[in-house]
C-alpha cells in the first residue's frame, strides 16, 4: 500500500527567521496546509504585517534573536500558550557574510557563527522538553548546500552549514529512539534578501537562475507532511538551472 501524506491540519509549529525569504514563505504554505504557525525574528514590524495576512487565529509574532536561549525558550513558550501544543520546530534563521578565510571582520565571523550554528542549537534546545513530553515533534534544521561542499568565497558561512549537518546526524540519531525526527534541508541559491550586499547584489544575473523562496519553502512543506514511520534524513534541492 502507497505511504499517505501526512495532514498538517491544527498542527502547531514555530519557525525562527519568519520575517522573510525561506521562512516566510514556509509559514505562508504551512498555513494554507491547515497549521498554526508561531513566528520568530528580531523585526516584529515584518512579523506582525504576515500575521495579519495570515489570520491571527493562525499565526502569533514573537520577537526573539536566536542567538538567545531564553528568547528562544519564549518562541517555545508563547507557540504553546496560543494553541495549547508544539509539533514541529523549523529552525531557519541565517545571515550570509561571504568572503575567504581572511576576510571577514571578526564582528562579522562570530555573528555567523552564534546565529547559524548556536542559534540551531537554542532553538532545538528550546523545542526538545516539549516534544519529549508529546514523544514525538519534528525538527527541521535549514542548511544549505554550502554545507555539503564548501566554497571559495564562503569559509565561514559554509563552516556554520557543515555544523548544522553535523548537528542534525547527531540528533537523529540521539532522539529517533524517543520519536523525534529530524531533517535537514540543503538549498542551493534562493532569490531571497540573503546576502545582499555582502556578497550578492540586488540585480544580479546570476540570481535569475536561483530558486524561488517558496520552492524551498514546499520542501520544508513536503519534509513534515512524510508519514511518521519515516525519518526524513537529509534533502538537497537546486532550480534545474544551477549547476553548483
Ligand atoms: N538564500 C539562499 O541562497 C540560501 C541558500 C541556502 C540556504 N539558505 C539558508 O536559508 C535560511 C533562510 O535564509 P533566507 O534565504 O530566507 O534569507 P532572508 O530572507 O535574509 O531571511 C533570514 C531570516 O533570518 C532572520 N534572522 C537573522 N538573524 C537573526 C537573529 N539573530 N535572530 C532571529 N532571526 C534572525 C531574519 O529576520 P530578522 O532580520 O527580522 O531577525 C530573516 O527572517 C538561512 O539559514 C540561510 O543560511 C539560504
Amino acid at each position: 500500500m502507497p505511504a499517505e501524506n501526512r495532514t498538517l491540519k491544527e498542527t502547531v509549529i514555530a519557525i525562527t527567521g519568519a520575517s522573510s525569504g525561506i521562512g516566510r514563505e514556509t509559514a505562508r504554505q504551512l498555513v494554507a496546509a491547515g497549521a498554526k504557525v508561531a513566528l520568530g525574528a528580531r523585526r516584529l514590524d515584518r512579523l506582525e504585517e504576515l500575521v495579519l495576512e495570515l489570520g491571527t487565529e493562525n499565526a502569533i509574532a514573537v520577537q526573539m534573536d536566536v542567538t538567545s536561549p531564553a528568547d528562544n525558550k519564549e518562541l517555545v513558550a508563547k507557540a504553546l500558550s496560543a494553541f495549547g501544543r508544539l509539533d514541529s520546530i523549523v529552525a531557519n534563521a541565517g545571515i550570509g557574510h561571504y568572503g575567504g578565510i581572511s576576510d571577514n571582520s571578526d564582528e562579522d565571523l562570530m555573528n555567523m557563527i552564534n546565529v547559524n550554528f548556536a542559534g540551531t542549537v537554542w532553538t532545538v534546545r528550546a523545542a526538545l522538553p516539549e516534544f519529549r513530553k508529546s514523544h514525538g515533534g519534528d525538527i527541521v534544521i535549514i542548511s544549505s548546500v554550502a554545507g555539503l561542499r564548501g566554497g571559495a568565497d564562503e569559509a565561514v558561512y559554509a563552516g556554520t552549514k557543515f555544523a548544522q549537518i553535523g548537528l542534525a546526524g547527531s540528533i537523529d540519531r540521539e532522539l529517533s529512539p524517543e520519536g523525534i525526527r529530524v531533517t535537514a534541508i540543503c538549498p542551493a541559491g534562493t532569490k531571497t534578501e540573503f546576502a545582499i550586499g555582502t556578497g550578492r547584489t540586488e540585480g544580479d544575473a546570476a540570481l535569475d537562475d536561483y530558486m524561488n523562496p517558496s520552492d524551498v519553502a514546499f520542501q520544508i512543506v513536503t519534509a513534515l507532511q512524510q508519514p511518521r514511520r519515516l525519518r526524513t534524513g537529509l534533502w538537497t534541492t537546486w532550480s534545474m538551472a544551477q549547476t553548483s
